[in-house]
């Protein structure tokens, strides 16, 4: 969590801070600061609050430099407040940080020992101590970083300034990510490379325990003991659109709308389009992945949040179609439970981020455990990403809105393309049904644009769901995950209580909550499970319950029983669960925005979770 710019260029370096933060506020909004050297001195502004505040505190100063540094919060020690707020200025020094320092209650006892005076609440400004203690011993600040690091436990990555030194920046990884922009004379340190991308494509990404250098326009990177070392640069190839609302009143409206395109762009590549067939394409692992697939005995999906839901999804689609049993664990869980994993299991991590770092923990204990591990991520080049040993990824382009929808049904398509792979590997697909379940992936997109065209049925039903009090999302089969990413997309943005439901669960005790107040969603696509889901409703509605249900066509069973119907095109069981999600997302949306939230940066919450 926790969004960093580090800058050193030629342009003001508080637009070019102001500007990246605004791209990194999807990763937490408590307060936001920055610290620019400006006439050999540190100047720091910092607004407790969105981004916005600090803007207009930036508005009355006339400072610039070419040298500076900002954050963007999303508070773990210490309370969303100004004087918590990120850079922290100790002595010469400056810095922000991203992460948490674990040793930080015997690093504070022994500063206050030593009569240091502590400002903030934070475990960040001790570091700042620890550093200017060195600095001001070594005069030098790549060594005074440097020093401290062996200081400190914990997940973190921080930059420091000097203010004897304005041409000069450090900064160090030893978690949350942190990457370094090549300019054309200028350069950057960032967590995403959407803070830089409308000044260079070009990125070096660090690993844990490796150190940048920015010295003028040089920049050199080393390991923690300060040996050199040598850094491949990527090239990027993400236009700034990505990261504009191109028309659109929130990046998550846009993001939503973007859908069809997305899931084109994360299937095509791996598509035959005139033989209809699969050819998953680079995903790398160190044998073939047809003798990987045919030799796994178990799958198991490790993820978070929607990307946990998706995984809910490609248990229902592996097992069905290629016979291979899969369990699904929430990376939280699963990190600190010991888990068994035989021989031959392939874990699957997913991660709209590639960064979460309880999916990165748990990605890193399977590969401990020896077994083949495939990450599905949507950033290329991310932790996770660069960690696992396969790759497939998701294309979606940006995703800013901290609320997933484009990425979730990317995910889900991928998910359709590897379990009909893994079949096909086990020989539990003939040609016919591969060749149809292509057909039937290359018309999703279509069917998307069809349901968005839907989108003023779906705002009027948000309003109908003003009137109650709580929600049960149910689902039956494949649309249970989804019906689970429904209640979730409604807690989160309209804060709301919701809970996601199978269906035929309803009976064991959620039946005892039905009354006027307690709305039914139901995911009720046409599939072999639509006469039990069905049946299921009619004892909810016998109670009392108030159905807003989306079905098929136009299903009279479902919409005789409804207050609200809406009607999804027919798709197969397969792809279902992509369409049937749209409805859910834009229910969530216009609800959220009609009562006036913040869709795109809900409460407490931050895109990248990059804390445990
Ligand atoms: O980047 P990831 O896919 O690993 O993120 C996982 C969750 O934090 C994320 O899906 C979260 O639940 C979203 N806010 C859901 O909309």
């Amino acid at each position: 969590m926790c969004g960093i710019v580090g800058y050193l260029g030629f342009q003001d370096p508080k637009k070019v801070i102001v500007e990246g933060l605004k791209r990194l506020e999807y990763r937490g909004y408590d307060s936001a600061g920055i610290a620019v050297i400006h006439d050999n001195k540190i100047k720091t502004v910092r607004a407790e609050g969105k981004l916005k505040a600090l803007e207009d505190k930036l508005a009355t100063e006339n400072f610039n430099g070419h040298l500076g540094i900002g954050h963007t919060r999303w508070a773990t020690h210490g309370a969303p407040v100004e004087k918590n707020a990120h850079p922290h200025r100790v002595g010469e020094i400056s810095i922000v940080h991203n992460g948490i320092i674990e040793n930080y209650l015997d690093i504070k006892r022994e500063l206050l020992d030593r009569g240091a005076k502590i400002n903030s609440d934070t475990d960040s400004e001790l570091v700042a101590h620890l550093i200017n203690e060195e600095v001001l011993k070594t005069q030098n600040l790549f060594q005074a970083v440097q020093k401290t690091l062996g200081r400190l436990v914990g997940a973190f990555s921080i930059v420091v300034i000097w203010e004897k030194s304005p041409d000069e920046l450090v900064a160090f990884k030893d978690g949350p990510p942190l990457i370094v922009g090549l300019g054309d004379k200028e350069n950057f340190i960032i967590s995403d490379v959407q803070a830089a991308l409308q000044y260079t494509k070009n990125y070096v990404y660090l690993e844990d325990r490796e150190i940048v250098h920015i010295q003028n326009k040089e920049v050199r990177y080393f390991s923690a003991d300060a040996k050199p070392i040598e850094k491949k640069v990527n090239h990027l190839n993400w236009g700034t659109e990505q990261i504009e609302k191109m028309g659109f009143k929130h990046f998550m409206l846009k993001e939503i709308y973007e859908q069809p395109r997305a899931v084109a762009a994360a299937i095509q590549p791996h598509l035959n389009p005139e033989t209809h067939q699969i050819e998953i394409k680079n995903l790398n692992f160190k044998s073939s992945s047809k003798e990987v697939f045919n030799k796994i005995e178990r799958i198991l999906f490790v993820a978070c949040g929607t990307s946990y839901y998706a995984a809910l999804v490609g248990k229902y689609l592996i097992e069905k179609t290629s016979r291979v049993p899969v369990d699904v664990d929430v990376a939280s869980e699963f990190r600190y439970r010991q888990p068994i994993i035989q021989k031959n299991t392939l874990v699957v991590t997913i991660s709209q981020s590639g960064e979460t770092a309880d999916t990165l923990a748990a990605l890193r204990l399977a590969k401990d455990l020896n077994t083949h591990t495939l990450s599905i991520t949507n950033v290329p080049q991310s932790s996770i990403d660069r960690e696992a040993e396969g790759h497939l990824y998701m294309n979606s382009g940006v995703e800013v809105g901290v609320a997933s929808t484009k990425a979730f049904t990317s995910t889900l398509a991928l998910l359709n393309l590897l379990a009909l792979e893994i079949a096909k590997a086990r020989g539990h697909l003939t040609v016919a049904a591969e060749n149809q379940a292509v057909k039937n992936l290359l018309a999703v997109p279509s069917q998307l644009e069809t349901v968005l065209a839907f989108d003023k049925y779906f705002s009027e039903a948000a309003e109908k769901l003003k009137e109650f009090k709580g929600f049960l999302y149910l689902g039956r089969g494949v649309s249970y995950p989804i019906a689970m990413e429904g209640a979730l997309k409604l807690k989160e943005l309209a804060y709301l209580h919701a809970e996601g439901y199978a269906a035929g669960e309803m009976k064991h005790g959620p039946l005892a909550l039905i009354d006027s107040r307690m709305a039914i969603v139901v995911v009720a696509p046409t599939d072999d499970l639509i006469e039990k889901t069905v049946s299921n409703l009619q004892e909810a509605k016998a109670r009392g319950g108030k159905i807003i249900s989306i079905g098929t066509g136009e299903n009279e069973a479902l919409k005789s029983m409804s207050e609200y119907y809406l009607s999804l095109p027919v798709a197969d069981w397969m792809t279902n669960p992509l369409i049937a999600t749209v409805p859910l997302q834009l229910m969530a949306y216009h609800l959220a925005d009609s009562l006036g939230l913040d869709v795109d940066q809900p409460r407490n919450l931050a895109k990248s979770v990059t804390v445990e």
